[in-house]
């Protein structure tokens, strides 16, 4: 499969902290996830990736080209939307997005104002907007454009539950669509699935897989009490072997994404 992002051992600090360290990951076609907690250099990596920030070591590639250097050769084949939107605060919402709107694209004009809600406030300024707003017309300015590669910031920041569900419908639509792929940054994955989870922990990349390769749905927890103490367990002969000690099932529960997370957190907690 093609690679359309290729992150290889990028590395880049703000004075003492460490934001990205050695970081290293290939997004595919489809629907990319890169997930991490709060401060674990998601944002850093998207302000490398569109060409904003200059990584200290390493190199990021779109298309198999360099945003820093040479960010006119991918410009009409990305799009970005922002975690904190900087648009012109004076200008109307309609004369905003009628500047990205073009013959071509005029068919998804009509369509993004219509999926995130914006009929109603086309005549207000970008900086008379609620937040929430600010990043629907963000978001909106992105997928406008048709882009090859769409990359959105915590695209659910700041909007209420209809919302989510538009754009997390549309973001799953897109990403099925043929020659357009996605890439997700947010710290909570939500109710989508995506084709290819990356993972930032504390700047470092713990996972980077194809997301059926990971079978949730398949591994189960055990819940199980010996002498008291009640244990998780994760795989079958390990439960035989618990059971045969004397240990007691007391539960027996899916194994879902945010347990599966939490896990490997904490794992990486103890080696720091
Ligand atoms: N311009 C900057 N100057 C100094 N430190 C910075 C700067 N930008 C980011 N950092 C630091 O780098 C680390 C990674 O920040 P980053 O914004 O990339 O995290 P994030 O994963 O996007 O977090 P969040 O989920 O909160 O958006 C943090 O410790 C942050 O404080
Ligand atoms: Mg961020």
């Amino acid at each position: 499969m093609e690679s359309i992002l290729t992150a290889k051992n990028v590395s880049k600090k703000f004075g003492k902290t460490v934001a990205l360290d050695n970081v290293s990951f290939q997004m595919t076609e489809g629907l990319n996830m890169l997930l991490g907690p709060n401060g674990s250099g998601k944002t850093t990596f998207l302000r490398i990736a569109c060409g904003l920030l200059r990584p200290d070591e390493g190199k990021v590639s779109i298309f198999g080209h360099d945003p820093f250097k040479e960010y006119s050769e991918i410009k009409d084949k990305v799009s970005f939307a922002l975690q904190k939107p900087h648009l012109p605060q004076n200008i109307t919402v309609k004369d905003f997005l009628e500047g990205v709107k073009t013959e071509k694209n005029a068919r998804s004009y009509n369509s993004a104002v219509k999926a995130f809600g914006l009929e109603d406030i086309l005549d207000k300024k970008f900086k008379n907007l609620s937040g929430g707003f600010k990043k629907r017309v963000s978001l909106a300015q992105a997928f406008i454009g048709k882009p090859d590669l769409l990359v959105v910031d915590e695209p659910f920041a700041n909007l209420d539950i209809e919302a989510k569900l538009r754009i997390s419908d549309m973001i799953n639509k897109l990403s099925k669509r043929e020659n357009t792929s996605l890439v997700m940054i947010t710290h909570d994955l939500g109710s989508l699935k995506p084709d290819h989870l990356t993972i930032l922990y504390a700047g470092k990349t713990i996972l980077s897989d194809y997301y059926d390769e990971l079978g949730f749905d398949e591994i189960k927890s055990f819940y199980v009490k010996k002498d008291d103490e009640k244990y998780v367990i994760n795989n079958r002969e390990s439960l035989h072997k618990n059971v045969k000690k004397g240990a007691k099932i007391i539960d027996v529960e899916k194994r879902g994404f945010e347990d599966y997370l939490k896990e490997k957190f904490e794992k990486e907690e103890i080696k720091r």
